[in-house]
């Protein structure tokens, strides 16, 4: 109970918005489960190898909200922490992430707030994945809140290269010596090197499938 008075908040609020990104983050992937199942069952494929979702800790939140020179208050996470509730989608091939983007995009229930392709405009790192914020209505039992899910999709490959990036980004609490942030950026180019191929021998082996 001690992180939750960072916030300075009676614990009720804090306990509303928890409950409220929970619910949110739950929303979401039940419906990715069902856009994948449905997406199995007609085309026969999986477009989701796996995924994780996660609500993020009081304690990062109160840092991430002090990196941006706000105070650490429930409206201001409300407004300026777009990543509370947090999805990552893991595909196999980067077509599968705009395939899966775009499904996602035509959930009726489901608002597209932001989109970030660092897949097209990769980070200075070298970081690629493909962002999506979403708004999605909780109906609690008096009224009805569009609550912020952040929606990461990525390849395996991608997701090899963030997690050991970010990794040795904390190591070095964000001041990685030069030329290690240049053999980082050298892997994340052998890394859509390898997404490249996968990809072509994916549609290869499809025309093989055809054919047969
Ligand atoms: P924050 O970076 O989260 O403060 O917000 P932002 O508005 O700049 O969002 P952005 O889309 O840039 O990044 C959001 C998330 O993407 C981060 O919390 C990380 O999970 C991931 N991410 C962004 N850049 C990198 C990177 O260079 N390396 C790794 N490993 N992950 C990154
Ligand atoms: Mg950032």
């Amino acid at each position: 109970m001690a992180e939750n008075s960072e916030f300075g908040e009676d614990l009720e609020s804090w306990e509303t918005v928890t409950f409220l990104y929970n619910a949110a983050a739950k929303e979401v992937v039940t419906k990715l489960e069902i856009l994948n199942d449905e997406f199995k069952h007609v085309h026969n494929y999986n477009p989701i190898e796996y995924f994780k979702s996660r609500i993020k800790s009081p304690e990062s939140i109160v840092k991430k909200l002090k990196r941006y020179g706000y105070e650490p208050t429930i409206q201001n996470m409300i407004t300026y922490v777009n990543d509370f509730a947090g999805i990552r989608l893991v595909c196999s091939f980067t077509s599968d992430i705009y395939r899966l983007a775009e499904m996602i995009g035509r959930q009726n229930d489901l608002t597209v707030v932001s989109i970030k392709d660092y897949i097209k405009n990769p980070k200075e790192s070298g970081y690629k994945s493909y962002h999506m914020i979403v708004t999605v209505p909780i109906f609690m039992s008096d009224r009805v809140v569009d609550t912020k899910v952040e929606i990461q999709i990525r390849t395996i490959a991608m997701d090899f290269w963030a997690s050991l990036e970010h990794k040795i980004y904390y190591k070095f609490e964000g001041h990685a010596p030069e030329h290690i942030s240049k053999e980082l950026r050298e892997c994340a180019s052998i890394v859509s090197q390898l997404d490249e191929k996968m990809l072509s021998l994916n549609d290869e082996i499809r025309q093989y499938k055809l054919e047969d």
